[in-house]
């Protein structure tokens, strides 16, 4: 497997597999890699010639008082694991090589990330949309694989890759959770012990709302409301429970089964999570 720092030599290695006619399949990551991103890392195996794995802590989608310096950064054990899992590139630029000085592109989708996420975290998928692009221009994949966890991320680039014209195919993969349901995230390493266990709770609540929804209930406040009830304890505090369309993450006015997602976030102790579920 071969590390490849320099954008320009990506570029290089780029130009020299497409020149073969192979494939490429990326997976962009934050690293901090756990299973849920090597599922990534399988499914990009099962859909072209050579798997690249992007680890980036991107700058520009935290917001000033978020998580970005004490972000896990392992890289070491990020490439081992992508090794073991068949990847054939990671690609680790630094941040200067990706964000010059005087840096003032940016990508901007403008409807669905209003919503969910981008209430409370205003520039944050603009610094994803943003990255997102760049790694394209520079791996140039046929095909890029995303977590749906972060569902509404997906549906962001999804959309930006439909109104942009990119030549893309966006694969979308299914979430992974511990034993316990909590669905893996880098940021699980912030919980300890008694609150990895505590925020399965995030899950159930989930459970619950499709059980609910599935039992003929279609009123999406009653849908909340039970989601709400279910995740609340006293280290809980919701940012939002919403119904939201499958595809596209907006707000939906009425139940159609099998079309929507509940989509949560919310404060367990000090740490952000997010989960969704298909109803
Ligand atoms: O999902 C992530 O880890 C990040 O948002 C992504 C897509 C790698 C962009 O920085």
């Amino acid at each position: 497997m071969k590390i490849i720092n320099s954008p320009d030599e990506m570029r290089e290695f780029v130009r020299t597999t497409k020149a073969c006619g192979k494939s490429i399949a990326l997976v962009p990551t934050m690293g901090a890699l756990h299973e849920g991103h090597l599922s990534l890392v399988d499914a990009a195996r099962k859909c072209a010639d050579v798997v690249v794995v992007s680890v980036f802590v991107n700058p520009t989608q935290f917001g000033p008082n978020e998580d970005f310096e004490k972000y896990p950064r392992q890289f070491d054990e990020d490439a081992a694991k992508c090794e073991a899992r068949g990847a054939d590139v990671v690609f680790a630029p630094a941040a200067a090589d990706i964000y010059s000085k005087d840096f003032s592109t940016y990508v901007n989708e403008e409807q669905i990330s209003g919503y969910l996420c981008g209430r409370t975290r205003p520039k944050h998928f603009r610094g994803v949309t943003t990255v997102v692009t760049i790694l394209f221009n520079i791996v140039k994949p046929d095909i890029a694989v995303f977590g749906e966890k972060d569902a509404q991320q997906v549906s962001v680039i999804e959309r930006m890759v439909r109104d942009l014209f990119m030549d893309v195919k966006i694969v979308r993969a299914p979430i992974v959770r511990d034993e316990n349901g909590l669905a893996l995230s880098s940021r699980n390493r912030y919980l300890d012990k008694l609150e990895r266990i505590g925020a399965a709770r995030v899950h159930n609540a989930l459970e619950a709302g499709k059980k609910l929804a599935e039992s003929g209930c279609d009123n999406i406040d009653r849908i909340k409301a039970l989601v709400i009830n279910t995740v609340a304890n006293a280290k809980t505090r919701v940012i939002y429970a919403e119904v939201v369309d499958a595809e596209t993450s907006l707000p939906v006015q009425s139940y159609e089964r099998g079309k929507c997602r509940i989509s949560i976030a919310v404060w367990y102790g000090q740490t952000r999570l997010i989960d969704n579920i298909r109803i």
